[in-house]
Order: C-alpha cells, then structure tokens, then sequence
C-alpha cells in the first residue's frame, strides 16, 4: 500500500428533482476523475428522479419530506441530524429547493457548495434564463460557490459562460448552461478534495 494514498472525500448531496447534477458527480467518481464517494443522498420530495440514480449507483437514499415538520428549524435540525451521520467532508446542493436557516448554514461553513444557473451575483433566485434573455445579455453562465445564509450569496469557486444567442428561449438556453453545469461541479469538489480552494 502506498503511504500518500488520498482517502476520497466523503459527500452527502442533497437534491429536490432530476438530479442531473448528481448523475455527472456519480460519473466523474465511476471514471476516477474524483477523488471522492457519495455516502448518501437525500432529497425533500419522495419523486425525485435524482433517487432512482443514486439506487442505480447503489448510493444510499434518504428521503426527508419537509411536510412532516412544522416549521424550517425543525426541518433543518432533523436534516443536519441525519447528514452529520453520515460524517461528510463536504455537502454538495444539487437542485436542492428549499432554503436552509442560518443555523444549519453557518453549521457547514465552507463545507457546503451549491451550484446556481447564472453567472453570480447576476441573477440570485429564480427564472434566471429568462431574466438573462429579457436583460439583453450576451453571455449567461452557471457558478458553483459556497453557501453563506444569504441566497445564492456566497464565495464563487468555478463559473462557466455561455453565448446568449438571437434566437434563444429560457428552454434552449437552459440545455446549454446545464451542459456547463455537469462539466464545472465535478470540477469544484474536485478542487475541495485536493485542497485547492483557499477559504480565507
Ligand atoms: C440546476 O439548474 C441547478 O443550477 C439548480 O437546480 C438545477 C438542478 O438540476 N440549482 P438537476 O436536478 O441537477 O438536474
């Protein structure tokens, strides 16, 4: 055994939906790209197509519905309960819909990474390639950064552009930004994982 071997980071991604994000992590790990294991997934919505994924790539699931609690600290308590479990290195919001308390947020600082479909600061919440084709922009983009309590707010780590074309709508340019997505998050853990990302 050699002694500098690298123990892959461990992550516990959280997603709400398709997961398409999740799939392009999972791949990046199954084609040694990443250094790093997913220990769980767990989604807030029992549909998530993102959990037929993680069954697929035999990652263990959770789901946690937000319609058992009564309100958001609840909800966030039980959530940091069943990651912290799981002893992760680092928590990856993939397409996960809600918005996290500052407690839970401040609980993962700089451990925690969201990727978000506009070239921040422009753009922070939702319907943002609408808003970047309504704005007359020429370039829209995708970043991944860490989460801080204010939405979509945090340290950028990796962004991605895309050419705004004439003939655009949110669907076509949605496709492409998405396409740049799956290409910059497997890239920002992977920065994590080796220790690239200075937090101060
Ligand atoms: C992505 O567009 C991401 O930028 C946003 O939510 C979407 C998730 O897509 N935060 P998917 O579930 O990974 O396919």
């Amino acid at each position: 055994m050699s002694s500098n071997a690298v123990s892959p980071v461990r992550l516990v991604v959280l997603i709400s939906g398709n997961g398409s994000n999740l799939q392009a992590i999972i791949d990046n790990i199954a084609n040694h790209n990443l250094p790093a294991q997913i220990v769980a997934v767990i989604s807030n919505k029992a549909d998530a197509y993102g959990l037929e994924r993680a069954k697929k790539a035999g990652i263990e699931q959770h789901v946690l519905s937000h319609n058992n609690f009564t309100n958001r600290q609840q909800y966030d308590l039980a959530l940091k309960e069943l990651i912290d479990q799981y002893q992760p290195d680092l928590i990856i919001l993939a397409g996960f819909m809600r918005i996290l308390s500052n407690e839970f947020v401040e609980h993962y600082s700089h451990k925690m990474m969201n990727i978000h479909p506009s070239l921040l600061p422009k753009y922070k919440g939702l319907n943002t390639h609408q808003r970047a084709i309504d704005a007359g922009d020429k370039k829209h983009g995708c970043s991944v950064h860490f989460v801080t309590p204010e939405l979509d707010d945090g340290p950028v780590i990796l962004q991605a552009k895309v050419k705004v074309e004439e003939d655009d709508t949110a669907e076509t340019l949605a496709k492409r930004v998405h396409e740049q997505e799956h290409l910059i998050y497997p890239k920002a853990i992977r920065l994590f994982a080796e220790n690239k990302i200075k937090t101060s």
